[in-house]
């Protein structure tokens, strides 16, 4: 293999870089072509697609967002737009390809791979951190820092109001951000998809809180939940428990900005490096992970399709800490 391209697709996720970085810089160690591919399937199909050299990611292994930039392609989804990105490839002599995003990049990776036999490594770039065969994703860590960021703010004026708080945070249909800033972040309680919560339960829960002389509480919503997103939960609680003085917030978009943590900066430079040599050996049609420390890869299908269940102890850790 003399040449590879390189894209971020999908939802971006603060990491992108530092894994696009790591791609750029083990390709050109292994003496092999790097192209940068923008805008994700879109470029692939528009021929928006430039050679890389060491300095075209200088200064960005700190930068959220990603400088290939990002989209979610419906050209890509046809027949049609997967033969046009096809033929930018071969024009180019770009024989492997490295897919930064989460399991509608896959999804298109794996078609792609079936059709044209261009070998492909996926590496997880994604907040929602739901894919199977990495414990982590790029962007994830980042994001839970920030929701918890987030949260701790909220406390403050929380509890000088005596108020209930419902903050909602990403994931799609995961729960994982929710968890993790809701026992870092000491919510009452974390409602996710992965388990059912009735508003009987939220309603236990703050009763008990208040029976237990608390003023304030948080709780946290993943969307994506079986009960809506905050502000229906919000008011389905404020319905039977009219006493209570309720607000919601949103967190949104920010969990998917700023600057990487370290711990996503390690991990994107350690997946880029792995989704390189994985291609010059022969992998393809494969997401490379993380998995109890060591890198292993994970066909796409099994990655988007296998669900990565939260661990039952940080359930119950909510449950036993928020009394
Ligand atoms: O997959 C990442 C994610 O941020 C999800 O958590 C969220 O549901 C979705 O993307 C939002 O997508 P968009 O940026 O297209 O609104």
């Amino acid at each position: 293999m003399k040449s590879i391209g390189v894209f971020t697709s999908g939802g971006d996720a603060p990491g992108m870089n530092a894994c696009i970085r790591s791609v750029v810089r083990t390709g050109l160690y292994l003496g092999l072509d790097v192209y940068g591919i923008k805008y994700g399937y879109n470029g692939m199909i528009d021929g928006d697609i430039y050679k890389m050299k060491s300095y075209s990611v200088s200064n960005i292994v700190q930068r959220g967002g990603t400088i290939l930039k990002s989209a979610r392609s419906k050209d890509f989804m046809t027949k049609e737009g997967r033969a046009k990105a096809y033929e930018q490839l071969k024009k180019r002599g770009i024989e492997g390809l490295v897919a930064i995003g989460g399991d509608g990049t896959f999804t298109g990776a794996n078609i792609f791979y079936e059709e044209y036999g261009i070998p492909i490594v996926g590496a997880p770039g994604t907040i929602d951190n739901d894919l199977y065969g990495s414990d982590y994703t790029i962007g994830f860590d980042t994001a839970v820092n920030t929701a918890l960021d987030a949260i701790d703010k909220i406390r403050d004026t929380a509890n000088s109001h005596d108020r209930v708080f419902f903050i909602e945070v990403m994931g799609r249909h995961s729960g994982y951000i929710a968890i993790q800033s809701g026992i870092g972040g000491g919510a009452e309680l974390v409602m996710v998809p992965e388990t059912s919560t009735t508003i009987g339960d939220v309603i236990q829960t703050l009763k008990e809180g208040r029976d237990n002389q608390k003023t304030s509480s948080i709780v946290v919503v993943a969307e994506g939940g079986e009960q809506g997103d905050a502000l229906e939960v919000a008011a389905k609680v404020a319905k039977e428990l009219p006493d209570l003085d309720i607000r919601v917030s949103t967190l949104g978009h920010i969990q998917r900005g700023g600057s990487p943590t370290s711990y996503d900066r390690i991990l994107s430079s350690r997946l880029g490096m792995a989704a390189v040599e994985g291609l010059v050996n022969g992998e393809k049609n494969v997401m490379v992970g993380v998995v109890n420390d060591k890198i292993a890869y994970t066909s796409f299908k099994l990655a988007i399709s296998k669900a990565k269940p939260i661990n039952p102890e940080l359930m119950r850790l909510v449950d036993i800490l928020s009394i």
